[in-house]
């Protein structure tokens, strides 16, 4: 797939097909069209109808009439969704070069449309040979935009974005049959090469060193090593003195371990639970990539869970990285173990924040579904208000749980210091407690169980990985280091 590339021009070219983004019905009188084509148009745009389409010779005009209802978080999002339906009517043309006439009144929305465009065109097509033709689709390559709004800075910030999210996606719909931890970690030294942050892996050999018995733990069933790797963009006028600190889940496939993943279907898309570290390392790679001036500092704990004959065992106990004592009375909870030292090696950084990203329960994609992000932790109410505005702005919303200290009371064992499962009651807040017991800073936890991997495409997410967290982890860290 050949990814989109948006460019400034100063006016447009005739006989292109065009988009034009109108502010309302009126702008339509605007297009110097000829009589038979403005009320054709114009019939097309009426009533719930957003999208119209003229044909010339060989090339279209499309005409997009965004929905002018709602406040700004609802308009640019009505501004992605028109993008997404339109990149579905492109493909049927084969349009692959067209430009895009902004006649919106204001920048944001005409980037929100770019965004949704760009994030739309992408698809995961590593595997196909050609053999069944869906190789061929034709997507749009080439976007000249005439925008008095967008500056060329605009363009690059949101080419650095989409190409993370891009990286994001790529990684959680590679299958484990190449994406082990260690191919991860090489992943990510790639996107530290190309973005200019540090990166260093911990081989099996360091993580036993470091006693990181909880990572450890979940590696036991598996015949890959585990990875635990450290990213760093620390740039020289960075405006936070502490670092912010992100972790990721990095579980490149999910069997459950001994505690086999049962039902039907429920292990089918499991290759997506790395998709936490997936969203960490992409974030960090747009913040470097566009020169943020923040000092953030990503980590991700890497292996396979599976069952084996030296797979760690329900009643096991573990000594985690912290010297805490974990009685496992569940393998298939083996996200926390993982992210439960990686947790506790990020108190050393003595972090103003940290936010943790996991494809961490059912229970959270249960909850609420696909359509937000399950937030919680011990951060002021400040960052989770600040964090929840990011989340509407790029539409990848926050909705915050309880965090109660009485759902300690469920993970409660009698022979260690906690078990790693509670009941049946709160599975994503239990979880989450689990967490905190090895923070001693902000902390804040975002499960993406529900958004990280979706079955039917119906938006610019697209099929399959989202990418989640990516835009979501950019859009805040940007904010905060406003210089
Ligand atoms: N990776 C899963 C959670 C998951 C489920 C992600 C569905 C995406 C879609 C996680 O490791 C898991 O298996 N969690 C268990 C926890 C339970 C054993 C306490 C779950 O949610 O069932
Ligand atoms: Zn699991
Ligand atoms: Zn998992």
């Amino acid at each position: 797939m050949i990814p989109l590339k948006i460019v400034k021009a100063e006016r447009p070219e005739e006989g292109l097909t065009t988009i034009y983004l109108l502010e309302n019905k009126e702008g339509i009188a605007t297009l110097g069209l000829k009589p038979g084509e403005r009320s054709f148009a114009e019939s097309q745009l009426s009533g719930e109808k957003r999208i119209a389409v003229l044909n010339r010779l060989d090339y279209r005009l499309y005409l997009v009439l965004p929905d002018d209802k709602g406040n700004d978080v609802h308009k640019k999002e009505k501004l992605r969704e028109a993008a997404y339906k339109l990149v579905k009517l492109l493909r049927e043309y084969h349009e692959t070069d067209l430009q895009v006439a902004d006649r919106l009144k204001d920048s944001n929305f005409v980037l929100s449309f770019l965004e949704g465009l760009a994030l739309s065109v992408y698809r995961f097509d590593k595997y196909l040979t050609g053999k069944n033709g869906k190789k061929d689709a034709v997507d749009p390559e080439n976007i000249l935009l005439i925008s008095e709004h967008i500056s060329e800075e605009d363009l690059s910030e949101l080419a650095g974005v989409i190409r993370a999210v891009r990286y994001a996606r790529d990684l959680v719909n590679e299958p484990v049959s190449w994406l082990n931890a260690v191919r991860l970690s090489e992943a990510f030294q790639k996107m530290g090469k190309k973005a200019g942050f540090r990166v260093e892996v911990f081989h099996k050999q360091k993580i036993e060193s470091l006693r990181m018995g909880g990572l450890l733990a979940v590696n036991r069933g598996s015949i890959d090593p585990p990875t635990f790797t450290v990213m760093e963009w620390n740039p020289e006028n960075a405006v936070n003195k502490k670092p912010v600190v992100l972790v990721g889940k990095g579980v490149v496939f999910d069997t459950g371990g001994l505690s086999l993943k049962p039902t039907k279907d429920s292990m089918d898309t499991m290759k997506s639970d790395m998709a936490g570290a997936a969203a960490v390392s992409a974030a960090i790679y747009a913040l470097a990539r566009n020169k943020i001036p923040c000092h953030v500092v990503g980590l991700v704990p890497a292996t396979d869970n599976r069952p084996d004959g030296n797979a760690y065992a329900p009643g096991d106990v573990i000594t985690m990285y912290d010297g805490t004592t974990v009685e496992v009375l569940n393998t298939d909870a083996e996200g926390r173990m993982i992210l439960a030292d990686a947790l506790a090696y990020a108190t050393q950084y003595a972090p103003e924040l940290v936010i943790e990203l996991s494809t961490l329960t059912g229970a959270a994609a249960i909850a609420i579904g696909k359509y937000g992000i399950v937030g919680m932790g011990t951060a002021p109410e400040e960052e989770f208000s600040v964090l929840g505005k990011s989340g509407e702005d790029v539409y990848e919303r926050v909705v915050r749980f309880p965090f109660w200290d009485e759902y300690k009371e469920l993970l409660k064992s009698d022979i260690a210091d906690l078990k790693n499962i509670g009941g049946r009651e709160a599975g994503a807040i239990t979880a989450g407690k689990f967490l905190e017991h090895f923070t001693d800073y902000p902390y804040i936890h975002l499960d993406i169980a529900g958004p990280a991997f979706v079955q039917g495409e119906n938006s610019w997410q697209g099929k399959g990985a989202t990418g989640i967290g990516v835009r979501l982890l950019y859009d805040f860290l940007k904010k905060r280091c406003r210089v």
